[in-house]
């Protein structure tokens, strides 16, 4: 069975794309931070699993390794860990901004680190997840878009430095989608309202809708694929909202 290794796992996006890689007869490998919600995880979709925390750097390639120890050597990894920080930069504490660079771009940085340094031998897909905040202005996005835009860079980069090797390296970048990191705004009528209205397609999104893009990137009926982003933001990105409706 193919193996893959899901960073962020519990995560709502994560936890959606290990339930449809098992689905899908792959075998998965659990890594995140929270170890009671990981155990969990791990106990109910029977996979094994490691901490990772994008504080220690080190973890990410000991999750790779215990991943190919533990499956076989993997076919793919995808990291979901992420933050979000809704403040203007004037308000933003060089804390706060360090925070969610390391969470962000670190953990994304070292990820691709840890593919480059262990999937050696057959190549692979890895994936990472940016934000439409990255390519759209957002108002008290600063420090989130600046994290974000960098995923992106990684991304080419990254594919261009492993191409060679088969690594193949993309990205997806979510419009609004209600997870955990959101709930605070979808479950507010009006901010959700008003959110909505900036989606052209008329919804926010469910973390299935960026898993199922997560987990075509990672299989291989994408195989001629890389160096991409993907927005999967129900046209935040690149389409006026309902403002401007067709007659
Ligand atoms: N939801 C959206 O609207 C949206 C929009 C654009 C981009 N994204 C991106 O989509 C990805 C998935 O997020 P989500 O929507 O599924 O949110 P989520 O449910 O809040 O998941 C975020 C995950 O990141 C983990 N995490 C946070 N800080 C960490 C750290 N320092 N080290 C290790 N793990 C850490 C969390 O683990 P713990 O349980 O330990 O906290 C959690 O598993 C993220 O990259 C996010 O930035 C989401």
């Amino acid at each position: 069975m193919t193996a893959f290794l899901i960073l962020g796992a519990t995560g709502s996006v994560g936890s959606r794309l290990a339930r449809r890689l098992i689905d899908n007869d792959c075998n998965v490998f659990l890594a995140a931070r929270n170890a009671e919600r990981l155990q969990a995880l791990a106990s109910e979709l029977c996979c094994p699993s490691a901490h990772v925390d994008a504080s220690d750097p080190g973890s990410f390639v000991k999750c790779f390794e215990e991943a190919a120890g533990t499956l076989g050597e993997i076919a793919g990894a995808a990291n979901c860990i992420g933050s979000l920080l809704l403040k203007p930069a004037h308000t933003t504490t060089d804390d706060e901004f360090h925070a969610t660079i390391n969470t962000n771009l670190f953990s994304a940085f070292a990820t691709a680190r840890a593919a480059g340094q262990t999937m050696k031998r057959n190549g692979g897909s890895v994936v990472l997840v940016s934000s439409a905040a990255a390519r759209i202005g957002l108002p008290n996005h600063e420090a989130i878009a600046a994290a974000k835009a960098g995923i992106e860079g990684l991304t080419v980069a990254a594919a261009a430095s492993y191409a060679g090797r088969g690594i193949r390296f993309n990205a997806v970048a979510p419009g609004l989608t209600r997870s955990q990191m959101t709930r605070h705004i979808w479950e507010k009528k009006t901010a959700a309202e008003a959110s909505v209205r900036m989606h052209a397609l008329g919804r926010l999104g469910e973390p299935d809708d960026v898993a199922a893009m997560i987990h075509w990137l990672l299989s291989n009926e994408s195989s001629w694929i890389t160096g991409q982003v993907f927005g999967v933001d129900g046209g935040l990105s690149s389409v006026l909202g309902r403002t401007s409706m067709a007659r």
